[in-house]
């Protein structure tokens, strides 16, 4: 079943390009570049296309987490399933999400990076389910906000599947 689509890719494409330039002018004298850090899997599609669109220097580097319970409980345990490569201690780091939903995962990735010496962090999320949320952590960047639906695609998946697809939808049995 092919999900319907909720952000064309043409939409992403502009908003990338806006994350991009804005990116670019808040990094533009930084002293040493920033440290981006994208959270897998399902930011690897974001993450690509967001560099390209970036013309300041900047690293990459990649956490992989899975989150346990993040829906039904409240102190969502996340595991970090592969670290970083690079040391935190001074750097501008900048979370690349895919989606933020409950919040729980990328509260714990800020904690964790701040409690690593990070000098200061930032995040920057393609979508963000504002209504979702059950602990508040500020999001800098957000490309669209969205509503309670269930989104696959541009790196999302259900169960491994639609990572590959160019565009944000939603499968058809969700009418949320
Ligand atoms: P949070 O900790 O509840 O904010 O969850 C964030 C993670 O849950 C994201 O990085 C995704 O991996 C996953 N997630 C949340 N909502 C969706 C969705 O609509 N589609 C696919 N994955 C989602």
């Amino acid at each position: 079943m092919r999900p319907s689509e909720l952000i064309s890719e043409n939409a992403i494409a502009e908003r990338v390009a806006a994350l991009g330039a804005a990116l670019s002018a808040e990094y533009r004298d930084a002293a040493r570049p920033p440290l981006l850090v994208c959270v897998l899997k399902g930011g690897f599609v974001f993450l690509a296309d967001l560099v390209r669109a970036i013309d300041v220097e900047v690293e990459v580097d990649f956490i992989g987490v899975s989150s346990y319970g993040a829906a039904t409980s409240s102190s969502g345990e996340v595991r970090v399933t592969k670290d970083l490569e690079h040391a935190m201690e001074g750097r501008d780091v900048v979370i690349v999400e895919d989606i933020v939903d409950t919040g729980l995962t990328l509260a714990f990735l800020v904690d964790s990076f701040r409690r690593r010496g990070a000098r200061s962090v930032r995040v920057v999320a393609l979508l963000d389910k504002r209504g979702r949320r059950r602990v508040d952590v500020p999001v800098d960047f957000v490309g669209f906000e969205i509503g309670n639906r269930f989104v696959v695609g541009y790196g999302l998946d259900a169960d491994e599947r639609y990572r590959h697809l160019p565009y944000v939808g939603v499968l058809e049995e969700d009418h949320g």
